[in-house]
């Protein structure tokens, strides 16, 4: 199947590419570069043995999506990864976020409609749940206002996917919303590009790990966990691609002409941060250095998922473990991001 994978080249959709490849499907990358590197094409031929199609642009600019469309005729689904990610740049610059992320899907959507392309896999996150009334979260938990406009950008686009339905629009809809996505491909060629000074855990982990950064600082030791860091549901990358397969078979084989539903994609059980630096030092054998710093600003004390539904109707589960993912991880920041 021709599948469309806005935001090919990042770190997500690279390692959805390399399974779609590995599937026998042909994805083709729309990427503007503006979080990830052309180089990223050779490293999936070098796993795969297969270059995907790539056409480089914007997904806001209407004329070049159209041009996309007319030279892949037989596109059957997208999965749209194209947005910005980064949590505390979206409180400082909201403009830019909602702009690149509202327009971004609004675009694909318009245009993909206009060419009738019945499958659509969004990438939506766990920061809809805001602070979840009880762990694990099922998908039926309230979705509540964002702290910041990158977690409230991910809720807009859920609700206009569910209106497009609404309207009756042909097109089937699936919502993934990821917990936290960490590893990296076992062969050390794709992985996370972090700009700049990490936000996110294990980057920071690997970075201290390697001496760009002096030392972690663990985000405050007094919620109600069990150790009193945070808890997380940390996902294997790889996984949460095979998750993306299931997803287009699934909504393929749908008979339904016309849906939206949403999915969590996590393991389904909580690490605290303490727990993953430990587990990070043992597989690595490198001791990092921390110090206790206070709680960040918008941070909840626990967040893992309830990821019966996806079992349930895709039979999809997570099967790597966070030590195989921290493995992966390490190796891709020795080998790539010295
Ligand atoms: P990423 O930044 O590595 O990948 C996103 C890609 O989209 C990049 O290659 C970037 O160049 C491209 N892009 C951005 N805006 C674009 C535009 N206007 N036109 C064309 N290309 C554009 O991020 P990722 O971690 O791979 O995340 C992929 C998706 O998953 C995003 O929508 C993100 O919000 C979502 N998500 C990520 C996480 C996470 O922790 N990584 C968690 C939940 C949800
Ligand atoms: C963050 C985003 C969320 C996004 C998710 C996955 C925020 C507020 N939320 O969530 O929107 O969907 O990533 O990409 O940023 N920690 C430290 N020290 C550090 C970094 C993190 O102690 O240097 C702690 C945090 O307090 C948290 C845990 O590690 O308890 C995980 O943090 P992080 O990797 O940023 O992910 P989330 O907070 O879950």
């Amino acid at each position: 199947m021709k599948v469309l994978v806005t935001g090919g080249t990042g770190y997500i959709g690279s390692h959805v590419v390399v399974k779609l490849l590995l599937a026998g499907h042909e994805p083709i990358i729309i990427d503007n570069l503006s979080n990830s590197e052309k180089t990223v094409l050779d490293r999936i031929f070098e796993i795969s043995g297969t270059r995907p199609i790539f056409y480089e642009g914007d997904v806001r600019d209407v004329d070049f999506l159209e041009d996309v469309f007319e030279q892949e005729p037989d596109i059957v689904g997208i999965i749209h990864f194209a947005a910005f990610k980064a949590v505390g740049e979206s409180v400082k610059e909201p403009l830019k976020y909602y702009d690149n992320n509202i327009d971004g899907i609004l675009t694909v959507l318009e245009v993909s409609q206009r060419h009738n392309v019945e499958n659509f896999v969004f990438s939506s996150s766990a920061t809809v749940y805001g602070n979840p009334d009880k762990n694990p979260i099922p998908e039926t938990a309230l979705v509540k206002s964002s702290t910041n406009p990158y977690g409230e950008t991910k809720a807009i686009a859920e609700k206009i996917l569910k209106a497009l339905v609404v309207s009756g629009a042909n097109i089937k809809t699936i919502a993934l919303r990821y917990f936290n996505p960490i590893g990296a491909h076992p062969s050390g060629l794709i992985g996370e590009l972090p700009k700049g000074a990490p936000e996110n855990l294990v980057p920071y982990i690997t970075q201290t790990a390697i001496g760009i950064r002096d030392m972690l600082f663990v985000f405050g030791d007094d919620y109600n966990t069990i150790d009193g860091t945070g808890v997380r549901d940390y996902i294997h990358v790889e996984d949460l691609a095979d998750a993306h397969i299931k997803t287009l078979d699934f909504l393929q084989k749908n008979k339904n002409k016309s849906f939206y539903d949403v999915y969590n994609v996590g393991t389904g059980n909580g690490t605290s941060v303490m727990e993953l630096i430990k587990t990070f030092e043992k597989i690595s054998g490198v001791t990092i250095p921390f110090e206790i710093a206070k709680r960040r600003s918008g941070d909840i004390a626990s967040c893992y998922a309830d990821a019966t539904k996806i079992k349930r109707d895709m039979n999809w589960e997570s099967k790597k473990t966070i030590e195989e993912a921290l493995e992966d991880s390490w190796r891709w920041q020795q080998n790539y991001l010295k």
